[in-house]
């Protein structure tokens, strides 16, 4: 390797670990569940998983993902068009447009996958994207890349700030297509996009609105359709992106759900389809079958609800100051990233696995601990872990 580039790395690896920021893996020898098989630690209460709603281990998620090995073999070998597209992706397909509200859906290897594949796929040079200042990496990363590809114009407006983003939107006037973009849920707040003001902002503009609902499926709404039946608005949403890595059996995967004029072209057009593979078999099956599980079981998504509750409400009575917020993300805010890792670390020692998240994850001297709660987690496993945050709590002084 060049003598250059090993020096920089290496300089900037010994900097992550001096400020305190370097990241170290932690190994699982068991599957995603409320408690986990860590190495060198044993079993301890997992906190920092998207396993929402436990249905990661689920015995009719894992069984769909053997079974499709055994019928489809390891997977497509090619792009889809080129050699052929396994039935299951189809099935997929309509499970997923069935779930969210829409007309179609078209699966991604993941939902980073989707959200690079929209903009440059959908936008034009005329065309401008704004988007919510607290959007995930992977939207960030989907306009720039829109941006090189079509020579489209972005804007950024302030988080949830409509007044931002209305003069945004009457500053684009004109004969271009205006997409406006934002998560459904904010996953390092746990907050709720404004989605009734949006659509009805949008559709004054005539813009088209696109929400990123990767924390929200599975987890808002009554049955776990999202953000938009959180809000009682399922059908309403332009364009859905989400992913099947989080709630929905979390392997990978992730589809843009949309009427089936924008998924046909996507499947026409999007570089992500055209030029390489599709979701595995076996991982498109087990998304399946969760898919179908929440559908018979909307009580889990009750439980998951009841959970988050639960453990927010006991946290603050402890005196902690969670961010307020009635999703299943419950972030501490502690300051520094130093601070937060310290509480992390200490949190683990006690068998509890929380990650600590600083800069330049969270604005600087908003680094917090995220705990995300899942249907899996028993009763007794929450009240370990508010045991567990008690006692660091008071070792800390922040209680
Ligand atoms: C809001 C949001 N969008 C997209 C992604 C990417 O999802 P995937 O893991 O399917 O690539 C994530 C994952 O962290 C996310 O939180």
């Amino acid at each position: 390797m060049s003598h250059v580039l090993e020096r920089r790395l290496e300089e900037a690896l010994e900097g992550f670990v001096r400020d305190g920021v370097y990241k170290r893996l932690n190994y699982l020898d068991s599957p995603q569940a409320a408690r986990v098989t860590m190495e060198g630690r044993g079993e301890v209460i997992i906190l920092s998983s998207n396993n929402y709603l436990g249905l990661s281990n689920q015995a009719e998620v894992v069984a769909a993902g053997k079974a499709a090995l055994d019928r489809y073999g390891a997977g497509t070998a090619s792009v889809r068009f080129i050699c052929g597209t396994f039935t299951i992706h189809r099935a997929l397909e309509h499970a997923c447009a069935r779930l969210v509200g829409t007309p179609a859906s078209l699966s991604f290897v993941s939902c980073w996958n989707a959200n690079e594949a929209f903009p440059g796929t959908l936008l034009t040079e005329h065309d401008v994207i704004i988007s919510d200042q607290l959007n995930h990496a992977s939207i960030i990363d989907g306009i720039r890349l829109a941006k090189a590809i079509t020579r489209c114009r972005s804007a950024v407006y302030r988080h949830g700030d409509l007044a931002d983003l209305e003069a945004k939107l009457e500053a684009e006037r004109g004969d271009r297509v205006r997409m406006v973009v934002t998560d459904g849920i904010f996953s390092m707040e746990g907050s709720i996009a404004p989605l009734p003001d949006l659509v009805e902002l949008c559709r004054r503009h005539d813009a088209v609105l696109v929400v990123d609902d990767s924390h929200a499926t599975g987890v808002l709404g009554a049955r776990g359709r999202g953000t938009a039946e959180h809000f009682g608005l399922v059908g309403e949403v332009d364009i859905i992106t989400s992913t099947l890595g989080k709630a929905l059996g979390g392997a990978a995967g992730g589809f843009v759900a949309a009427a089936a004029s924008v998924c046909d072209y996507l499947t026409q057009r999007a570089r992500p389809q055209l030029f390489s593979n599709a979701l595995p078999p076996t991982v498109a099956a087990s998304s399946l079958a969760a898919i179908e599980y929440l559908e018979a079981h909307p009580e889990r998504v009750a439980t998951l609800q009841r959970n988050a509750r639960y453990f927010r409400e006991r946290l603050l009575e402890l005196g902690f100051r969670p961010l307020a917020g009635e999703t299943p993300i419950i972030p501490v805010i502690l300051g520094e990233t130093a601070a937060a890792i310290r509480m992390s670390d200490l949190l683990l020692k006690e068998g509890v696995f929380v990650t600590g998240f600083g800069y330049p994850v969270v604005p600087q001297g908003e680094a917090r601990v995220r705990c995300q709660i899942s249907a899996a987690h028993t009763r007794e496993d929450l009240d370990e872990a508010l045991a567990a945050f008690q006692r660091v709590g008071r070792a800390l002084k922040l209680i």
